[in-house]
């Protein structure tokens, strides 16, 4: 990767494959997280008392073993916070601490401060909580079931379904279930709050969202947002984990700290960290389809029972997306989604990169690859037969028309540079003569609506400083999670300036700083913090031309800022000479940014209008092979074309698509969560949980962007975000390995095959179709003979 990237713009500094700002601090171990913050005298420790049920009353609690355990200092229940007892993201139904009734099997009940951490745990396992065991409803099927919702059910539409399919040629009904997946973030959840002067609180809060977390905190406190200050500089990962979720941790430090007046630290480990907060949503996905001969879709209906856990958090949205995902690149002219909010009593579901759109695509990926093999065609030809159009064809079921449609030319491109025509046959070739080993191929597309559905969220301010030495210092309302954000708006501010990257310090999120910001999340982070910091960084700038024209008489056209310089008529100043001048004449060196994202509208109620500023897209093909006697698999190459606009920062960019795509074949094949009857997760560690590594990159990755790419809307420099659309790029892996199990049948029955396609699923899925291939084979046969 190098600076000329035909994707990348051609600025000196955006477009340029620089770096990660921290990159140097990463690898060396020298970037401060927080719990490498030196930590203040008399800084306790904090750990969570949780619940040994899933849905149970609380009979009694008796804490008096762990108030007297070695070490502890204070002990918290609910009646002991002294404002609101909650730190619901959406809906006030997430209590900080259980109170009568537990709701899921690890949620806080009580917290311990002690001067140790270990203190602090092994206090918390002396409690003493009785319950009275109430039913728990464990699974989406089982929360239809019984009506149990988070959020009332919601329907999108369009034409008429039932009657299309009815009609239809073809016809196929089935079930898919899906898996959730834990965010596994490098660095769990944690908090260090720190009491100052006149009730006012700074909390170091590993979150996507300090915004949010200063709201719970002055909440669960009792005092105003103006006294509570959150930062954070840098996240070991967020997923969408940080979200939501981090205002637990945070409150229950502030708390602490409120009472003790001491700093507390509460970090929980990686067992406590996955049992206690929420994953992406597991869906049950049910599906009626009727199509034609070549497989054109007439009408399709989906209803998706999400799993949201016990209370709201971000649900309706994320579950919102799955709705809006459920066409990927398709046009579905009759369409009906029914979405059901399944309230359950397991830890409370949340973002994940994708936001239940990876969800609402398997759906639809699923059914056309299900046509493709009752027809007996090439799933990528149903694929491109059901494509959205460019002039036609073009509008989704919420009423958007598709402006920028470019997933034709992707996937024409991909698939000539992957060999996808000859290698398919290559394979089936293959595949004849290998009886034990199988392979498989898939192409998949990905669409995916750039923007927070909820139109007020696409927001963000900047704050940016010039000081005397020409240096410059940026702030913005993101936050930094690895995914690279703040380099990325780091270039966009030494464009404008027309100066080298090194004179832009950045600096870490701070509400008291850029107030109200929204998540950094929706993959919108560039899009939206690069336009304020522009914006800011322009006002200066504009200020800067106006003083220097008037100062050296010349027109404000003749006043140019080259690359660590201004012209000036016939003159030349350095950057910061012209500063210098500047500030001797009490012009401001500070200024704010503000972005509002344009064109975005959308009503709720009817579920109709824009709410996506544009799509981003891309597509990968996928090859694998299968062991068919032990279901063990891998894959063998994988290619990528991915569209990110013009390229920011190509090498960032690059790192975004191949861990997206990495990600996701995660969530879709090793990544199990497991809970057991009782409700407890079993698979609470990487001990049980496995997630990709590095040796899971297929032997042969072709990962490209999208040459001469443009995005057709106004975005900083016309690039696209990139963060979360190639995780759903994955979902070619699933698709890939149900076509090697199929090869094992000669292509004659589909395969039922559930995410994840762990190796087990694989191997029962290779079982299961082989008994229904024999037996069609035996229908086949007996109706020859009757004939
Ligand atoms: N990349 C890294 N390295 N770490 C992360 O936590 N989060 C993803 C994506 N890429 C994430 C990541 C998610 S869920 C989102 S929404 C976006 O980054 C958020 O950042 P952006 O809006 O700046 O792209
Ligand atoms: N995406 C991600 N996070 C969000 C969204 C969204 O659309 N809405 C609220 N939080
Ligand atoms: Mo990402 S799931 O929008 O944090």
């Amino acid at each position: 990767m190098n600076a000329m990237h035909p994707s990348a713009l051609h600025g000196a500094v955006a477009g340029a494959a620089l770096p990660h700002d921290s990159a140097h601090l990463h690898v060396s171990g020298a970037a401060t997280y927080i719990d490498d913050i030196a930590e203040l005298r008399g800084t306790l420790h904090a750990a969570i008392g949780t619940s040994e049920r899933a849905h149970a009353r609380i009979v009694s609690i008796d804490l008096s073993a762990v108030r007297a355990a070695p070490g502890v200092v204070l002990v918290m229940v609910a009646a002991d916070i002294p404002g609101k007892n909650d730190y619901g993201p959406v809906i006030a139904d997430d209590p900080i601490f259980a109170t009568d009734v537990v709701q899921y099997y690890g949620q806080s009940v009580f917290a311990v401060a002690a001067h140790t951490v270990e203190q602090a745990r092994r206090a918390a396992k002396l409690a003493r909580i009785e319950y009275e065991d109430l039913p728990p409803i464990l699974t989406a099927p089982e929360a239809v079931a019984a009506g149990s919702f988070v959020l009332p059910t919601e329907r999108m539409q369009r034409g008429n379904a039932a009657s299309a399919i009815a009609v239809a040629p073809h016809r196929l009904r089935g079930r898919l279930a899906i898996g959730g997946q834990d965010q596994f973030y490098l660095e769990g959840h944690i908090a260090y709050a720190i009491p100052r002067e006149d009730n006012t609180m700074l909390v170091h809060s590993s979150t996507q969202h300090p915004g949010e977390v200063q709201h719970q905190v002055a909440h669960a406190l009792g005092v105003t947002q103006k006294d509570v200050v959150v930062e954070c500089r840098r996240m070991g990962g967020g997923f969408g984990g940080k979200e939501s979720q981090p205002g637990l941790f945070a409150c229950i430090a502030a708390l602490l700290a409120r009472a003790t007046g001491k700093a507390v630290k509460m970090r929980v480990d990686r067992d406590d960290d996955m049992t206690i907060t929420g994953k992406r949503h597991d869906f049950v996905t049910d599906y009626d389809v009727g199509f034609d001969a070549q497989g054109r879709i007439l009408g399709v209906s989906f209803v998706l029972a999400g799993r949201c856990g016990y209370s709201a958090d971000l649900s309706g949205s994320i579950n919102d997306r799955a709705m809006f995902h459920s066409d990927n690149c398709y046009y579905l002219e009759n369409v009906d989604i029914v979405s059901y909010r399944c309230k359950t009593n397991t830890v409370s579901n949340t973002a994940f990169r994708g936001f239940g759109g990876p969800q609402g695509m398997m759906g639809i990926e699923y059914v056309i690859d299900e046509i493709a093999r009752h027809l007996d065609l090439d799933p990528l030809a149903v694929r491109k037969i059901n494509f959205y159009g460019t002039t036609e064809r073009n509008v989704t079921h919420y009423q958007q028309t598709i402006e920028d449609n470019c997933i034709a030319e992707i996937v024409a491109e991909l698939e000539a540079t992957a060999g996808y025509a000859k290698r398919r046959a290559a394979i089936r070739e293959w595949n004849r003569k290998s009886p034990i080993l199988k392979r498989g191929i898939a192409l998949t597309p990905v669409k995916f609506g750039i923007s927070f559905t909820a139109t007020h969220l696409n927001q963000a301010g900047a704050l940016v400083h010039i000081y005397k030495d020409g240096t410059v210092q940026l702030n913005h309302g993101g936050t930094e999670m690895g995914q690279g954000l703040f380099i990325k708006v780091a270039q966009v501010v030494a464009e404008e300036l027309q100066l080298d990257i090194d004179a832009v310090r950045i600096t870490g999120s701070d509400t008291s700083k850029v107030p109200n910001a929204s998540a950094t999340a929706a993959s919108s982070g560039t899009d939206i913090n690069g336009k304020a910091a522009q914006a800011a960084a322009r006002t200066i700038k504009e200020r800067l031309i106006a003083f220097a024209a008037e100062r050296f008489g010349v027109d404000s056209t003749q006043v140019v800022f080259q690359r660590n310089q201004v012209r000036v008529g016939e003159q030349t100043l350095s950057f910061k000479e012209l500063v210098n001048l500047a500030f001797i004449a009490r012009i401001s060196l500070s200024a704010t940014g503000f972005y509002k994202t344009p064109k975005i509208h959308y009503d709720r109620k009817t579920f109709t209008g824009r709410p996506f500023f544009y799509f981003a897209y891309g597509a990968a093909v996928s090859e694998v092979v299968i062991d068919t006697l032990t279901g063990e698999n891998r894959m063998l190459r994988v290619d990528i074309l991915h569209d990110v606009g013009k390229s920011l920062n190509p090498a960032i960019d690059m790192g975004q698509v191949e861990g997206g795509f990495i990600q996701g074949v995660g969530w879709l094949t090793t990544e199990e969560l497991c809970w057991n009857a009782k409700g407890r997760l079993t698979t609470h560690a990487p001990s049980t949980y496995k997630i990709p590594v590095a040796s899971d990159v297929p032997p042969e990755f072709n990962v490209r962007l999208l040459e001469r790419s443009i995005n057709v809307e106004d975005t900083v420099y016309r690039s696209k975000a990139v963060g979360e659309p190639p995780l759903m790029l994955g979902i070619s892996v699933f698709h890939a390995l149900k076509d090697a199990i199929a090869a094992a049948v000669g292509y004659t029955v589909s395969p039922r095959l559930d995410a994840p396609a762990t190796a087990e699923r694989i191997l029962h899925a290779g079982v299961e179709t082989r008994e229904r291939a024999a037996t069609a084979a035996q229908t086949t046969a007996a109706a020859g003979v009757v004939a």
